[in-house]
């Protein structure tokens, strides 16, 4: 009983989200965000928009954790291409569904103690 309770909690959260997130390494413990943008891009009819984002620290620090959300919570999806977790740089590909605008809310963290 109680793991159908569990269950039906789960997949309804998983519903309410919706689209595509993409979440890795730490994103919560001692580590701050080193860079925080919100990507959009209109829709095109007909069209699956294929956008990138390139992010390179500055002061080469390690990268801890990528969250990137989904906020029109579409079909889109979002991939890691280079980099990323435990290098100092990340490259995603992001694309949206045929016709339909593209928006991810990306979050790239570093821990400030550490190289
Ligand atoms: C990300 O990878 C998955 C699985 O390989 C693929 O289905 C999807 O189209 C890719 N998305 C992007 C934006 O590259």
């Amino acid at each position: 009983m109680k793991t159908v309770i569990l269950l039906t909690i789960l997949t309804t959260s998983l519903l309410c989200v919706g689209g595509d997130h993409l979440v890795v390494g730490n994103t919560a413990n001692r580590v701050v965000l080193a860079e925080h943008k919100r990507v959009e891009y209109n829709a095109i009819p007909f069209i699956k928009r294929v956008k990138y984002f390139f992010y390179s620290s500055p002061d080469n620090k390690v990268i801890q954790g990528i969250q990137a959300l989904d906020t029109l919570h579409s079909k889109a999806s979002i991939n890691i291409t280079a980099g990323g977790v435990g290098h100092s740089f990340v490259n995603m590909r992001m694309k949206s569904e045929r016709g339909k605008a593209l928006g991810y809310d990306i979050g790239i963290y570093v821990n400030p103690q550490y190289p």
